[in-house]
């Protein structure tokens, strides 16, 4: 059951977009979040995790992904593509609306059973992930980090990459949490999978 799974993870249908909390899918399937900071790269990871072009829109301007994106795994849980926090470009009001739309999407008794924390592997996690994670821990989620862009990366980068990820979050110094990605040549695609199995 296990390997059809693994052999079969291509099945995946774009659901819909929600902007408005009634809209959400009436059906209670678990649901797995992905989030991080705007530019992250959380669209692309359900592109190549799916081996799919453009299910998802991706951008090289932040702020693309505008609503709580739903598609459907296997017809077994939800994969759910946030808005990226943090982008520059717009007002305050719109910054406010996500921001709302968000709390009260972790507030409304979702079966949200994990959180991908996408993370820039070539950088420092940043205040706006410092943010985000202390928002994820007060709705009692835990993360599963992925470092992401890791094909921009040399060896020992890598390596530093790991260390700045474990001062900012002592969570992730087992490691069992942590998996390197790129969306480029596929880096971690079966360890996310095996995630994705272990959490089902
Ligand atoms: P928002 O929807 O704006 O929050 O952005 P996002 O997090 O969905 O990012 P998106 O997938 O749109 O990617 C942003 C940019 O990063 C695009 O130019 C991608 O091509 C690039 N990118 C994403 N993943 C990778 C990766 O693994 N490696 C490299 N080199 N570039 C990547
Ligand atoms: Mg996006």
């Amino acid at each position: 059951m296990r390997l059809l799974f693994f052999i079969m993870l291509k099945q995946i249908t774009y659901l819909k977009s929600v902007y408005k909390l009634k809209d959400l899918p009436e059906n209670k399937l678990p649901e797995i979040i992905l989030c991080g900071r705007s530019n992250v790269g959380k669209s692309s990871f359900i592109n190549s995790l799916f081996n799919r072009k453009s299910l998802a829109k991706t951008s090289s301007t932040p702020g693309k992904t505008r609503a709580l994106n739903y598609y459907l795994i296997e017809d077994k849980f939800y994969l759910v593509d946030l808005p990226g926090f943090g982008y520059a470009k717009v007002s305050k009001e719109e910054r406010d609306y996500w921001n709302k739309l968000l709390q009260d999407y972790f507030s409304s008794g979702r079966n949200i059973i994990s959180a991908f924390h996408i993370i820039d592997s070539r950088h420092k996690p940043t205040p706006l992930d410092l943010q985000l994670n202390a928002f994820l821990k007060k709705n009692n989620l835990s993360s599963i980090f992925l470092l992401n862009k890791v094909d921009k990366l040399n060896r020992s980068e890598i390596i530093q990459s790991r260390k700045l990820l474990v001062e900012a979050f002592p969570e992730a110094s087992t490691g069992d949490n942590v998996i390197f990605y790129s969306s480029v040549d596929h880096t971690g695609r079966k360890e996310v999978i095996k995630k994705l199995l272990s959490l089902l």
